[in-house]
């Protein structure tokens, strides 16, 4: 087992990583919980065992269970249960379980503690970490939320084993991006091991910036085109196969800007290729949308905002210009 810590002061807590490694969960529960709320999905065959009085509550299937409506039905059954402040939270599965109970956890009796027990890639190497809750609303993605880091996070790997193809594909497309975050070669890596180290490259950006004032924005390397790509209809992408476009894209226009070599973009390719992700985008869609829809991106504060690759590392590149974009998206078919 990999431990891996996130430091934040009185608010640090370990991620530990490794095949079993939910089998931990009594030992990483706070001191003087005395009972527990496992919150996870239908879908999601993963049992844990508090070593506690628990309850186990169901929320609904997909995405579609990121929504207000859950926050409140899980406080109701909370109540209900008698979970107090003392208590604690389990989230067990992926990024809505943990998105939407962390919430839940947030909020709960103005805040309980919620440890994650992350069962997808994409949790074990982003959602599950760095302590932004949240759930959608019809208006857009992630509108309301709390920061609330949790008391501990388990990645187990054995869990991987079991999650479809396709969503496993889509952890990929996440950890794709810490290959250019940490400075090394992650290919070189056992699956624990690499799991790990993306943990360990999330974790020290979220040391430095737990609130989001900058740093954290290296964590959306490859995301403003995904999210363009997503919000434009998705195009049968999942997210992290928009996010393996978005790195290629990324590096296409960093290169197009100056900012890093032809060899530089040919290890981006390398790297999403290595993980079967695609690299083009969808042929049926309209550049132009898919411009349009980047100018809007949350994270543009001064004209195009991206995240880009150069001489010192990944940083944020504000007022970029639209040829620009535009001609780099022409390169992306
Ligand atoms: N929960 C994901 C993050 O804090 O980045």
């Amino acid at each position: 087992m990999i431990t891996v810590p996130v430091e934040l002061g009185a608010r640090s807590y370990p991620v530990m990583v490794g095949p079993g490694a939910r089998n931990a969960l009594a030992d990483v529960l706070p001191e003087g919980a005395r009972r527990a709320a496992v919150v996870t999905q239908e879908a999601v065959p993963v049992v844990v065992d508090p070593g506690l009085p628990h309850q186990r509550l169901v929320i609904g299937p997909d995405e579609g269970a990121k929504r207000l409506s859950t926050v409140e039905e899980l406080c109701r059954a909370f109540t209900r249960f008698g979970l107090t402040r003392a208590d604690v939270v389990v989230a067990v599965g992926g990024g809505v379980v943990t998105d939407a109970a962390g919430l839940a956890a947030a909020v709960y009796h103005r805040g309980v503690a919620v440890v994650h027990v992350a069962t997808t890639l994409l949790a074990q190497v982003d959602a599950a970490i760095g302590g932004k809750t949240g759930v959608n609303l019809p208006e857009g993605k992630n509108l309301v939320g709390a920061f609330w880091q949790p008391a501990a996070v388990l990645c187990d790997t054995e869990t991987l084993e079991t999650l479809p193809p396709e969503e496993y594909r889509s952890g990929c497309g996440e950890m794709a991006k810490y290959h250019f975050l940490g400075g090394e070669d992650l290919g070189q890596l056992a699956l624990d091991e690499r799991v790990a180290r993306s943990v360990a490259i999330k974790a020290e950006v979220v040391a430095c910036d737990e609130r989001e004032s900058g740093r954290r924005a290296v964590l959306n390397y490859g995301h403003t085109l995904a999210h363009a790509l997503e919000t434009a209809g998705g195009y049968g992408l999942r997210h992290g196969e928009a996010v393996a476009v978005g790195l290629v894209f990324a590096a296409r226009l960093a290169h197009r800007l100056g900012r890093i070599d032809e060899a530089r973009v040919h290890d981006h390719l390398e790297v999403v290729r290595s993980y079967g992700l695609p690299e083009a985008v969808p042929p049926q869609i309209d550049p132009g949308e898919l411009v349009t829809l980047m100018a809007r991106d949350k994270k543009a504060t001064r004209g195009i905002t991206f995240v880009l690759d150069g001489p010192r590392g990944v940083e944020p590149v504000p007022d970029v210009a639209r040829a620009d974009v535009e001609a780099t998206l022409k390169e992306m078919f």
